[in-house]
């Protein structure tokens, strides 16, 4: 019985050696720098996921191997700016995105974000691109929506003055969602910075806490299908009921604002059903709460750190002494917003692709067709200290030296690049120069002491990163009483 035990195990052994050296030499991924557990299986990736610390693992990747590195068996990391202008931009719209972005579906169909190849995906562009251009973004009835919001997030402010407010839970989601919803459907849109039926609206859609469990539908669909119902009581699936209800409400209206998405889509010429406005404006509606309002909660976070006063000083100066300067006119207000997106980028992770049939040569090194490929804001916007030097440093003010401008701009990938970046682009910037304008030439943040530092960790969500803690509590004061020193 012992040598039986003992000849099994002798050839498990072997097979196992065999299987593992036959699979090393034959991935044609095995001249890629990466771990070379990474040849074998992706179970670490995933580990790391499913802890929602993926961004930050891919990134200690880079540091240590380069920045091409092999993540799992069929996916590699990029983070050169070849390989940005290769894997988003070759032929317009770079490669094919991947079926990860099924989890991303709405009513079962396909939205502009969610489309997989160029085709359909330059069709819905087509259609939508026009209302969220800088001209359409420019325009009094856009702008007037987003000044009004801001003007009602500083009422929330003064109310709070030299009390804690905690900016996270109360606030800067709903100046996104409001804002958002004002361009797709004013006057329908939400009003949840003064009313808390549309606020609830927001937290359902900004707070939810799927991650693990579409992690699962991602990676093993059928076994999501089979254990669902009982996985929902350790994992919850992503339920947004009341943004469902706002946004097929919505669409059903005659009467939007001429500059609002849904204003153009309700166009006869385009032949879009209610259900394709609603998924495309739920999807928008999701798309912008986040990212805004997590980015918006990062940089002021840092904004208010001793180590930072300085730079809260020179913007309140610029601030003030130009009240009646355009927000899209004031360049340290612009550096900072852009150092903010650099560091803490909303979208910090993968974004993966395809490679195309026939493989592609990508920073030198020959990538099979069907290959995943992504590169992930955190890292570009770090791994290339000749472009950005001191990387982890929030410096605004190296947006403003002329030299290296344009190897700055290409790098920075907060909003992705090429035809399948960030289309909402114009909105985010104009409503996170508002807020900051409104809020920073009024008065001056500290942070709430309780905070730890790890409450502002990047946490990963599917997509997008928010503080780890789910909190961001500032002190606020007025300018004239309490200027940083
Ligand atoms: C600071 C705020 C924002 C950041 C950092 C950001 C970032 C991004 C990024 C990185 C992508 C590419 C995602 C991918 O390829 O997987 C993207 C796409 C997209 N974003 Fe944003 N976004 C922001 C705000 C907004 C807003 C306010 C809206 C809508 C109103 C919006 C709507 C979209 C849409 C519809 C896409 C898909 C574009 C396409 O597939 O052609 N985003 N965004």
């Amino acid at each position: 019985m012992v040598l039986f035990n003992t000849s099994v195990l002798v050839a498990a052994s072997l097979l196992l050696v065999g299987w593992y050296t036959w699979k090393y030499l034959s991935s044609p991924l095995r001249t890629l720098p990466g771990p070379r557990i990474s040849l074998f299986t992706s179970v670490i990736l995933k580990y790391h996921e499913f802890r929602a610390l993926r961004t930050r693992y891919v990134h200690n990747l880079h540091l240590q191997y380069g920045p091409a590195v092999r993540i799992a068996p069929n996916e590699v990391s990029f983070a050169s700016l070849g390989a940005i202008k290769e894997i988003y931009g070759s032929g317009g719209s770079g490669y094919d995105k991947t079926e990860f972005y099924d989890l991303f579906k709405v009513y079962g169909r396909r939205t502009m974000f969610t489309t997989l190849n160029k085709e359909d995906h330059a069709k819905r562009k087509r259609i939508l691109a026009d209302r969220y251009a800088n001209s359409n973004i420019m325009k009094s009835q856009s702008l007037d929506g987003i000044a009004e919001r801001s003007r009602r997030f500083i009422e929330r402010c003064s109310q709070s003055v030299g009390r804690n407010i905690d900016l996270f839970e109360g606030g800067l989601h709903d100046y996104a969602f409001d804002g958002v919803t004002h361009q797709l459907f004013h006057p329908h849109g939400s009003d949840s910075l003064r009313n808390p039926k549309d606020e609830d609206i927001m937290k359902q859609v900004a707070f939810d806490d799927s991650l693990q469990n579409r992690l699962i539908q991602y990676y093993n669909p059928t076994l999501h299908k089979i254990i669902g119902q009982a996985l929902s009581i350790f994992a919850k699936p992503r339920e947004t009921p009341l943004a469902d209800e706002l946004v097929l409400s919505a669409a059903q209206k005659t009467d939007p604002a001429q500059f609002t998405l849904l204003s153009r889509m309700q166009d006869k010429v385009y032949n879009m059903n209610h259900m394709d406005m609603a998924a495309e404006c739920l999807d928008h509606l999701a798309a912008g709460i986040d990212t805004t309002g997590d980015g918006l909660c990062f940089l002021m976070w840092e904004l208010s750190q001793p180590r930072s006063f300085y730079i809260q000083r020179r913007l309140q100066e610029e601030l003030v002494t130009n009240p009646d300067v355009s927000f899209d006119k004031l360049p340290y207000l612009d550096a900072v917003v852009q150092e903010g997106l650099r560091c803490f980028p909303p979208i910090p992770m993968s974004l993966p692709r395809y490679v195309p049939l026939g493989g592609r040569t990508i920073d030198g090194f020959f990538i099979p067709e069907r290959t995943i490929v992504s590169s992930q804001a955190f890292s570009a916007h770090q791994v290339d200290q000749t472009v950005f030097p001191q990387p982890s440093l929030f410096n605004p003010e190296r947006w403003l030296q002329e030299e290296g401008g344009l190897d700055r701009k290409r790098l920075f990938f907060a909003f992705a690049s090429g035809g399948r970046g960030c289309i909402g682009k114009h909105l985010a910037l104009a409503e996170m120069k508002v807020l900051l304008r409104d809020v920073y030439s009024r008065f001056t943040t500290f942070p709430d002491e309780a905070m730890a530092d790890e409450d502002m960790e990047m946490s990963d969500q599917l997509i997008s990163s928010q503080p780890r803690g789910k909190k961001c509590v500032l002190r606020l004061e007025p300018i004239e009483n309490n200027t940083p020193s």
